[in-house]
């Protein structure tokens, strides 16, 4: 499936902003939520529509609105919550599933201690969120849980890509679409992105 990376001029400025270290956690939370909207937008571009008639005031008028499968967001706790509140402006009435994944520090590997999905997730059009795809593991556990509940060609939103978590999720999961605002450099030792914004969890709760 195609990797996109949202290359709007909104997107890269307020993308700008939130790698900054200066930046507030007030900050950094309204951007995050204001970056995710916008790449959903861009995201939602290929939903499919079907041609409908409404009676307007004046006339009948030939419409087209949004047909296909219902719309979920699965979020990857932490970072991923506070996508799914941008998401949300934008398609107020979407089912939320939650996927709390950590990493562990020393094998990089993500450990599980959450889930809980719209029980009809295998027949709608996801939307599976979180802000960094590093090494890929998060996601690629993620997608497998999705897979194992039927979800086809689910949409993966993150907001910073490295090469080698990309890798890691086209190969394993070839059926889903990536949506980036931007692919960097590389990982480091740590397994954090370079140059990234750190780590997305702690700048949006302000923990360590
Ligand atoms: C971070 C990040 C992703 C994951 C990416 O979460 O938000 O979920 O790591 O790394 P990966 O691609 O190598 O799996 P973290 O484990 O720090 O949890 P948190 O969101 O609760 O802070």
């Amino acid at each position: 499936m195609p990797l996109t990376v949202v290359d709007h001029p909104l997107v890269q400025h307020k993308l700008s902003i939130l790698r900054d270290r200066a930046t507030t956690v007030r900050e950094f939370r309204a951007l995050c939520a204001e970056i995710s909207m916008l790449m959903a937008f861009e995201a939602m571009r290929t939903l499919p529509l079907e041609d409908a008639l409404v009676e307007t005031p004046v006339a009948s008028a030939k419409v087209r609105r949004l047909a296909g499968k219902k719309l979920a967001l699965v979020a990857i706790l932490r970072a991923g919550l506070v996508m799914a509140d941008g998401i949300l402006t934008l398609i107020p009435g979407a089912r939320i599933g939650h996927v709390g994944l950590y990493r562990d520090e020393t094998t990089l590997e993500p450990v599980r201690y959450f889930l809980k999905l719209p029980g009809d997730i295998g027949e709608r059009d996801v939307f599976l969120l979180d802000p960094m795809l590093a090494t890929g593991g998060s996601a690629v556990a993620a997608l497998d849980l999705l897979a194992e509940e039927g979800v086809q060609a689910p949409r993966l939103l993150c907001i910073i890509g490295a090469p080698e978590g990309l890798e890691r999720v086209q190969e394993a999961h070839p059926e889903a679409e990536i949506i980036l605002a931007a692919c960097d450099e590389r990982l480091d030792e740590r397994g954090f992105i370079v140059p990234g914004l750190g780590d997305a969890g702690d700048r949006l709760y302000g923990t360590r």
